[in-house]
């Protein structure tokens, strides 16, 4: 029976590929910090073996990251599916945020996808067989939110897993890599950030389950990216191909209209020109 590793398995897109996962006969080790969710989630899910395993540990720590790691190591037990799910986005726009609380959307988004795919990929590749599902977002594909290190934070996810993913070494051995690029999805994930969401256009959530289910098609066709809707599959084209004069006037601005506006700045110490800055 294959295993599968699924980060931020408590809630969400998370939950979601567990239950996807434990429906195709994976045995499961779910991560995050809640241990009694993660329980309780465990003996829901359908098993065809041995009970699911829980692994609490806080993925923000290099501690957590680091139990986790012990995990994926294990030679006795390996796992055959990293899913890199669990992920944050700051509650303030950059500049009003303590500068711990925009680092801990670094560690979790990006310093433990790096720690535990690292820590999964050897064993992978000497077994010649495994997979590394990555969750980044729509958003990795331009600024489509300012004043936020989220989008940025995902641009590494789907530029890593491009990089590592389609390397000679991972690909020669059968180890596939897929990044996610989920538009809105219904889960816990807004709430969290303190993001209010009555505005945005109801025909454009997507269920955790869909988002699912696409991402493990995609992985098993073994594509590099997974984009699991059609419109958000056109967003993500113009994102992409369109011109940046083009794309960043539509980007969101959560602590005002994104204006912009020709404001006096101080001339540079080479005494140029005063330039146009967006505020
Ligand atoms: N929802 C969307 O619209 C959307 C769109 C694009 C991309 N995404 C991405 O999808 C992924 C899943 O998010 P979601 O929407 O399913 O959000 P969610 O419902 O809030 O779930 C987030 C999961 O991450 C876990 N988590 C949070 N902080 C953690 C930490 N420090 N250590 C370990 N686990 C932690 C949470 O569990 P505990 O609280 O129990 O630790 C929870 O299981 C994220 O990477 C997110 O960026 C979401």
């Amino acid at each position: 029976m294959p295993t599968a590793l699924v980060t931020g398995a408590s809630a969400g897109i998370g939950r979601a590929l567990a239950h996807a996962l434990a429906d195709r006969g994976y045995h499961l080790v779910l991560v995050s910090r809640d241990a009694a969710r993660l329980g309780a989630l465990a003996t829901s899910l359908p098993s065809s073996g041995s009970s699911h395993q829980v692994l609490a540990a806080d993925l923000a720590t290099v501690d957590g990251c680091r139990t986790v790691e012990r995990r994926l190591q294990d030679k006795g037990h390996p796992v055959d599916l990293l899913v890199n799910n669990a992920g944050i986005a700051p509650s303030r726009p950059f500049p009003d945020n303590p500068v711990e609380a925009e680092e801990a959307v670094l560690d979790l988004n990006v310093r433990a996808v790096l720690r535990l795919t690292h820590a999964a990929l050897p064993g992978m590749v000497a077994r010649r067989s495994g997979g590394v599902l990555n969750v980044a977002s729509v958003a990795a594909l331009g600024p489509g939110w300012l004043a936020s290190t989220y989008p940025p934070s995902k641009s590494w996810v789907l530029a890593f897993t491009e990089s590592v993913g389609r390397s000679r070494h991972v690909r020669r051995a059968g180890v596939r890599m897929t990044a996610v690029l989920p538009g809105y999805t219904t889960t816990e994930f807004h709430a969290r950030a303190c993001i209010a969401t009555e505005n945005f256009p109801a025909r454009m959530w997507l269920s955790p389950d869909r988002v699912a289910e696409r991402a493990l098609r995609d992985l098993e066709r073994g594509r590099t990216v997974s984009i699991p809707d059609a419109r958000y599959r056109l967003i993500c084209w113009a994102l992409r191909h369109l011109p940046r004069p083009v794309v960043l006037p539509w980007c969101w601005d959560p602590s005002g209209t994104a204006e912009l506006d020709d404001v006096d700045a101080p001339a540079d110490h080479d005494g140029q020109q005063p330039v146009s800055v967006r505020r």
